[in-house]
């Protein structure tokens, strides 16, 4: 998979040298390239922003700069394009998984109160756009929303996870644990400061340790996140789901 990511901050993308995502570039599964916003900038002070119309606080990041940029990234190719923004829809596993398909992203990062908004109109007449956020929150910039969506997204592509299947038992993986928050996990000593391994999980019995899971997932999914507990449906549910 191809990652172009635009941002006036290059130095932010540091961490997709190391961990899962530089292991990946390294075996060629990803090729993230990294653009300076500003090499796109004309004057000497390399400006990429201005006053917005209709006045306000902050700063609008311009067309143009934007429209150079991404003419030169793009070329005659067709990647699909990500504008984080807290304004967007939600990016969740899901979107994670539809967009791990594609063969080309490109990343447009904004800052300040954001991009003037005739460039997504612009590419999405040429390409598909979607504007994501990642939380009900406000972040300075979109460089790290772009971390976290690159992590989740480079971690499903087939070879990146060491073993194939720890994406398939994820807290929100489509089937079992669809909507469901996965359960706590315990790994050697037996006994810590007095703290025991559930037993089960000591028994060497499959079918009891996958019931305990399931069990487990289905209580923290219900104290954790009750609206996603009440849109488990019904259908998915056995008669011990329902007593736990
Ligand atoms: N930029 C600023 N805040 C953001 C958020 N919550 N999600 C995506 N991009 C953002």
């Amino acid at each position: 998979m191809r990652l172009d990511v635009i941002s006036i901050f290059p130095e932010y993308f540091a961490p997709l040298d190391v961990s899962l995502i530089g292991k990946a570039r390294e075996r060629g599964i990803l090729d993230v390239r990294v653009h300076q916003l500003r090499d796109w900038a004309h004057d000497v002070h390399k400006t990429v922003d201005d006053t917005p119309y209709g006045g306000g606080p902050g700063m609008v990041m311009k067309p143009e700069v934007w429209g150079e940029a991404i003419d030169e990234v793009v070329g005659d190719g067709a990647p699909r394009m990500i504008v984080p923004t807290p304004s967007g829809r939600p990016f969740t596993q899901e979107v994670a998984q539809e967009l791990a398909a594609e063969p080309w992203l490109l990343f447009a990062c904004g800052r300040y109160e954001g991009i003037d908004s005739r460039v997504m109109r612009e590419y999405g007449a040429r390409l598909r756009v979607d504007e994501l956020s990642i939380g009900d929150y406000v972040l300075a910039g979109g460089e790290v929303a772009v971390l976290v969506m690159v992590e989740a997204i480079g971690r499903l592509l087939p070879g990146v996870l060491g073993n194939a299947h720890s994406a398939v038992d994820d807290s929100f993986a489509p089937g079992s644990m669809q909507n469901l928050l996965e359960g706590p996990v315990y790994t050697k000593p037996p006994a810590w400061r007095g703290h025991e391994v559930p037993a089960v999980l000591l028994s060497g019995h499959h079918g009891k340790v996958a019931r305990w899971r399931r069990d487990e997932a289905l209580r923290r999914t219900v104290a954790n996140r009750p609206e996603l507990a009440a849109a488990l449906d019904p259908a998915t549910l056995d008669k011990r789901d329902r007593e736990v």
